[in-house]
């Protein structure tokens, strides 16, 4: 097959090397890809979020799958013209893409569906914004109904802040607030044909930049799969009281979801709640996920996107435990320091059951230097969560960058 992948970050790297890894060998070509793609695909400096562009590529390029990483392309209607020129591609339509890039849509398509998730009003000025921080109460969560590049979310006790917060993103549209969801996170992932569902491997996910979830929010710095703390019919309830009935309620509205289901849940003392859906597969989980992925990855997505998903298929992960830790540039989130150099890959990819996926890095002629936030996902794979760990972080010990941090704690919950 010859597949075109849009993104540029660890979690295109990892779709990348888990196609390079099918039965079947595929010619990849990477949009725009990154240091570590170039290494297993052909990158092309193109645009993935201008659709023209995608598609004339696609077509002279005579490609029979494309798969979209991250959500801009998703949202500029990358797939959406793909689609109209017959060519299959996972990812879906701009006006299912709104599941994630609209909280509101998303919280719409649950109640009609049933799925159970927090209660929420939605605000579009001050004087109903007053109102609604009366009625959810404290915690408070907030959060601007549009894509905001993961900082549209506050949770926070201080009535204040919350207003704050909330009458900042009324500026441009209108806001959720939400109830408070306590309890752990999991992410289950499910590949979708518009009709059919089939669950991936759960994993989890660590959003906050430091130890023990103290520091800020970030697009995410380590994950984990399986989840082991988790009941046996935990994928089996997801898929039949969440994942089907939201691609069910989907197609019924018109806006049928052919891609990836990210199901953001919380597991409450009252069940398991969706607290977001993504379109699209998660960062850093699918670093994870796909590092025990036994199947082969192009037949399930091209099943996808060509709505031919057979409600039998079994998608099969290794027993082994993976951990991801992601190390990150001095400053980040808030101000990320960039363009310092980078070693000791070699050495960190000796390290048994150990692969490295690139983020923001590039090769320049004296060597490989960092260029953004998060830098690279260091994903091991070991019999046990407790082995994973010690590999991923013995190869992170083996890496050199000026001022970075990882989290020590990726994975730890796991091994208990
Ligand atoms: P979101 O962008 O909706 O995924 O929110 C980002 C993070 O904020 C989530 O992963 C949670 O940790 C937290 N969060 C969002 N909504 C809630 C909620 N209703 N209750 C508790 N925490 C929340
Ligand atoms: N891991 C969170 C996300 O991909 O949005």
């Amino acid at each position: 097959m010859k597949i075109l992948v849009l993104g540029s970050g660890a979690r295109e790297h990892a779709i990348v090397r888990a196609l390079s890894r099918d039965g079947e060998h595929h010619d990849i070509i990477a949009a725009p890809g990154n240091a570590g793609t170039a290494d297993l695909a052909e990158n092309v400096a193109l645009d993935p979020a201008n659709p023209s562009v995608v598609a004339q590529f696609a077509d002279d390029q005579g490609i029979d799958l494309v798969v979209v990483g991250p959500e801009a392309p998703l949202v500029a209607g990358v797939a959406d013209r793909l689609r109209k020129m017959g060519i299959p591609v996972f990812g879906p339509n701009k006006a299912a893409a709104a599941l994630e890039g609209s909280k509101s849509f998303a919280k719409f398509i649950m109640s009609r569906a049933g799925v159970p998730t927090g209660a929420w009003e939605q605000v579009s000025n001050l004087d109903e914004l007053e109102k609604a921080l009366d009625t959810v109460g404290s915690p408070y969560v907030v959060k601007a109904d549009g894509l905001a590049a993961g900082k549209g979310v506050l949770v926070t006790e201080d009535r204040a802040a919350a207003n704050a917060h909330a009458a900042h993103y009324l500026q441009d549209g209108t806001v959720l607030l939400e109830e408070y969801l306590a309890g752990p996170e999991v992410s289950l992932f499910f590949l979708s044909d518009g009709r059919t569902v089939v669950p991936l491997s759960p994993a989890q996910d660590y959003k906050r930049a430091e130890d023990g979830d103290e520091g800020p929010n970030t697009g995410g710095m380590g994950a984990y799969s399986p989840v082991p703390w988790l009941s046996e019919d935990f994928i089996e309830n997801v898929t039949r009281d969440i994942a089907q009935p939201t691609v069910d309620e989907m197609a019924a509205n018109n806006t049928p979801f052919i891609g990836l289901l990210y199901c953001g849940l919380v597991m409450t003392y009252d069940g398991v709640k969706v607290i977001e859906f993504n379109a699209r597969f998660g960062d850093p989980e699918t670093q994870s996920v796909l590092a025990r992925l036994e199947s082969d990855l192009a037949p399930l997505l091209l099943a996808a996107a060509t709505e031919s998903l057979d409600a039998g298929t079994e998608v099969v992960f290794s027993d082994k435990a993976a951990v991801t830790v992601v190390l990150a540039s001095e400053g980040y989130p808030d101000n990320p320091q960039t363009g310092r150099p980078l070693s000791g890959l070699e050495e960190a990819e000796a390290v048994e059951g150990v692969h490295i996926l690139h983020a923001a890095t590039a090769q320049t002629d004296s060597g490989l230097i960092a260029t953004g936030g998060r830098v690279l996902s260091v994903v091991a794979v070991a019999d046990t969560f407790a082995a994973a760990r010690a590999a991923s972080y013995q190869a992170l010990g083996k890496i050199s960058l000026a001022g970075s941090h990882y989290r020590s704690d990726i994975g730890a919950i796991a091994t208990s």
